[in-house]
């Protein structure tokens, strides 16, 4: 559960789409869905209008929000409407920013189809769309009134998505939980073979670190900037080298890892250990980056404050501080670490 100044959320672990029915108010609601989804449920949805999306992150933008506020137009959505989302984290992060704008905003709910917005992406209240080549630029903090996480779902999920998804959840048990980690490690063929005991753990371990940390600092100022490790350089990697995020985040928290060790914080042996579970997933670990480059593409992080950036580090597995490391810093560490991350 999350209860915040937005609002409060109702997060389901198991429950199935199905049973959405079940947890709409008395009015019909209105379904934001995308291509691949839609093709493979669109027989579970209930009777709703159906606004379809084209799949990927393409769709995170203001020109897809615009159209969409028109479908809500044309459809008579009013500010009795109520939308879900039903669909991977891009879904969720267009259809939670259109509900939270329209008509200074309508009520909505999440259906998490993909492993990373079950764990992380429909979890804690942040909506959005890219803007100007920038991740997530334009966007609002406010809960929907529920999310369901359905694991059947899981099964349908190509294997790469799913290998992205368990990026968000090695995140989690590197900020917060080691036991989580050393789960992890010792559940690698469970876990690829969508063992439902398995999934359901990571899962809910995963929406319960992310909730509490999210009910202690929704917006952002302290705590919740945790949950960003291996996201800063995740994201500029994402926008340079085209990666989808949870490959990002992968090699962004390598780098995290790595320029940890170097500020004296973590054991190279920790660095090494993480290195070899993103391996074991088949998550990358490294990337062909001009430090340049990469620095210049933080300048327009929304976590950058002047020349310095709250950058999350470790202080070993399960344990992460949040510190203002000067760009230019942040450059040095990176010449040094990206030649031993090959
Ligand atoms: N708001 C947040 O707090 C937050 C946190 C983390 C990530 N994100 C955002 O989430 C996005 C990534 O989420 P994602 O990986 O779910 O991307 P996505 O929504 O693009 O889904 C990935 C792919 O899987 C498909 N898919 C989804 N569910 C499926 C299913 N059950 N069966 C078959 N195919 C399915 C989708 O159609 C898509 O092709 C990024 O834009 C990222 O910025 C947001």
């Amino acid at each position: 559960m999350i209860s915040c100044r937005s609002g409060a959320c109702a997060i389901l672990v198991g429950e199935r789409l199905q049973n959405l029915p079940a947890h709409l108010p008395d009015c019909r609601p209105i379904i934001v869905t995308d291509a691949n989804v839609g093709g493979l449920y669109r027989e579970n949805f209930p009777p709703a209008a159906v606004i379809t999306l084209t799949a990927g992150e393409s769709s995170k933008s203001l020109a897809v929000v615009k159209d969409i506020y028109g479908q809500l137009l044309d459809l008579e959505a009013d500010r009795s409407s109520f939308i879900v989302a039903v669909g991977g984290g891009v879904v969720c992060d267009v259809a939670g920013f259109v509900a939270s704008t329209y008509m200074r905003g309508v009520r909505f709910g999440f259906v998490a189809t993909s492993l990373l917005a079950q764990v992380d992406a429909a979890v804690g209240g942040k909506n959005g769309v890219n803007f100007g080549g920038y991740k997530n630029l334009v966007g609002t903090f406010n809960q929907p009134a529920f999310v369901i996480c359905d694991l059947s779902l899981l099964k349908t999920l190509p294997e790469k998505e799913l290998r992205c998804g368990l990026a968000e959840v090695v995140k989690h048990a590197l900020i917060k939980d080691a036991a989580l980690l050393t789960f992890l490690e010792n559940n690698g063929a469970s876990i690829r073979a969508l063992e439902p005991g398995v999934i359901e753990r990571l899962v809910t371990d995963s929406v319960a670190i992310k909730s509490a940390v999210v009910n202690q600092d929704e917006k952002e100022s302290g705590q919740r900037r945790i949950l960003n490790f291996g996201h800063t350089f995740g994201h500029a990697l994402e926008h340079l080298l085209h990666l989808s995020h949870g490959e990002a985040v992968s090699i962004g928290m390598v780098m995290a890892a790595e320029i940890s060790v170097n500020r004296g914080l973590m054991s190279a042996a920790d660095a090494a250990r993480i290195r070899r579970l993103l391996k074991s997933l088949a998550l990358p670990t490294c990337a062909e980056a001009d430090p340049d480059h990469l620095i210049a593409a933080l300048r327009k992080d929304k976590k950058r404050e002047s020349d310095r950036l709250h950058y999350v580090l470790l202080c070993g597995i399960g344990k992460a501080v949040v510190e203002a490391v000067p760009l230019g810093e942040l450059k040095r560490h990176l010449r040094q670490v990206l030649p031993r991350m090959r």
